[in-house]
């Protein structure tokens, strides 16, 4: 009898939610959402490989052990406009720093924040206020060495490219922009914070699971799955479309959030349906390029 009502009765299973949730502090998705660090207790080895993934390290906030490159003298620094600037490398009591020099003059600091990647580069992020935006200089793993930020110019060290909602729609699991007209692509609008769930988690590949784990936890009898997607019982093209969200491409523009894409949805849905090839002028081809690189910088 509970398990039918459990089963057909939507409304119990919220307040079993609020129940079970009482004490802890709620995801800041919605209460459908349970958070990764719940799915320990019953997932332990698959929670615990998990933490060794690309997706858990995918947006971090920086950490003396997250930024892989040097600030060793001699190895912490990148040269401008054919060494009359540089930007150096440096850490202080507040944190590690990129700093920028012209004719040996500080100009400008900025503070490495956030590490998105960390597979085959890092690339760091600073926050000015709400706004994040990304820094000059990048860490690739094949270099051993710091470089250029992917697309940036090599004359002077540039601190202006702000990153995008977009970035975080495939680098992390949430982060609330506010909620204004067209805001997918809205730079100015700056986030809040507090809200940044870092890393891709459990529930943005398998869907909001709150009641599948207040279920189990008050059925620990229970071997069979409920309140999850089964992965076996998705077709093809949605098995497909739960990775390609975020690697299928960079091309499209979405006109839903990629935050709220579930498994078994339909992605297509998600994308601005393109009716015509579009013409640009060479004014607007340039500034699409630098957009689309702003957007994109990791162009396969
Ligand atoms: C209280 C125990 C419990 C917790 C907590 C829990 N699960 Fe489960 N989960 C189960 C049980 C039991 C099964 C069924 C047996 C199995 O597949 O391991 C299951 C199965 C699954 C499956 C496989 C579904 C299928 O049939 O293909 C997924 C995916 C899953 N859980 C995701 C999660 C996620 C994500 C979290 C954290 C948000 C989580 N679980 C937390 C108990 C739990
Ligand atoms: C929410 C966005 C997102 C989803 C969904 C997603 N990925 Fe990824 N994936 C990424 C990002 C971002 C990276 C790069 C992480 C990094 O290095 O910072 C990545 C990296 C990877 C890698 C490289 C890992 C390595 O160690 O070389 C593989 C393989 C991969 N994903 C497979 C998948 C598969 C398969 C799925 C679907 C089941 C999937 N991803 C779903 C965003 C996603
Ligand atoms: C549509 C999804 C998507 C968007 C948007 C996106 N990325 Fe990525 N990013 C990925 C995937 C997937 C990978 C892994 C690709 C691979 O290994 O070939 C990746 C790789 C990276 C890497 C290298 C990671 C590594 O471990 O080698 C960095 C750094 C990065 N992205 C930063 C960004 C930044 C900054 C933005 C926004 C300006 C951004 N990405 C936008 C999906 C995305
Ligand atoms: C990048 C997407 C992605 C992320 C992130 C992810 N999973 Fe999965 N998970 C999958 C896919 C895809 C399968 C199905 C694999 C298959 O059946 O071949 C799966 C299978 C599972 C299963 C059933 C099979 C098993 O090995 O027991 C469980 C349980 C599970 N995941 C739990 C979790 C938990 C808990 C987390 C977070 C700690 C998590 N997953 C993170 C994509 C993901």
């Amino acid at each position: 009898m509970w398990l039918l009502l459990l089963i057909f009765g939507g409304g119990l299973t919220v307040i079993f939610s609020q129940c079970v949730n009482a004490g802890d502090k709620p995801d800041v998705r919605g209460e459908e959402y349970a958070g990764s660090k719940k799915c320990m207790k019953c997932h332990e080895d698959v929670y615990r490989s998990y933490l060794l993934t690309a997706h858990y390290h995918s947006l971090q906030r920086a950490t003396g052990s997250n930024v892989h490159g040097s600030f060793e003298h001699g190895h912490d620094s990148v040269t401008f406009d054919n060494g009359n600037a540089g930007l150096v490398m440096n850490k202080r009591i507040s944190g590690m720093y990129q700093t920028a020099y012209k004719k040996a003059r500080e100009y400008r600091s900025e503070r490495f924040d956030m590490v998105f990647g960390g597979n085959k580069a890092e690339s760091y992020v600073y926050w000015n206020g709400t706004k994040p935006y990304e820094l000059p200089i990048s860490y690739y793993k094949s270099l051993h060495g710091w470089a250029n930020s992917p697309g940036y110019d090599t004359r002077l060290p540039y601190f202006e490219r702000q990153v995008t909602q977009r970035c975080f729609e495939c680098h992390a699991s949430y982060v609330k922009q506010p909620a204004i007209a067209n805001t997918m692509q809205n730079r100015d609008a700056g986030f809040d914070t507090t809200t940044m769930i870092y890393g891709i988690d459990c529930e943005r590949c398998h869907g909001p699971a709150a009641n599948h784990v207040n279920f189990h936890l008050a059925n620990p009898g229970e071997k069979v799955a409920h309140y999850i997607t089964t992965y076996k019982l998705l077709n093809r093209k949605q098995r497909l479309d739960d990775c390609a969200v975020c690697h299928g491409g960079n091309k499209d523009e979405l006109q839903t959030s990629a935050f709220d894409f579930k498994p078994s949805d339909d992605l297509a849905r998600f994308k601005v349906p393109r009716f015509l090839p579009k013409r640009l002028s060479a004014a607007d081809k340039c500034r699409f390029n630098r957009l689309n690189a702003i957007k994109f910088v990791n162009l396969q």
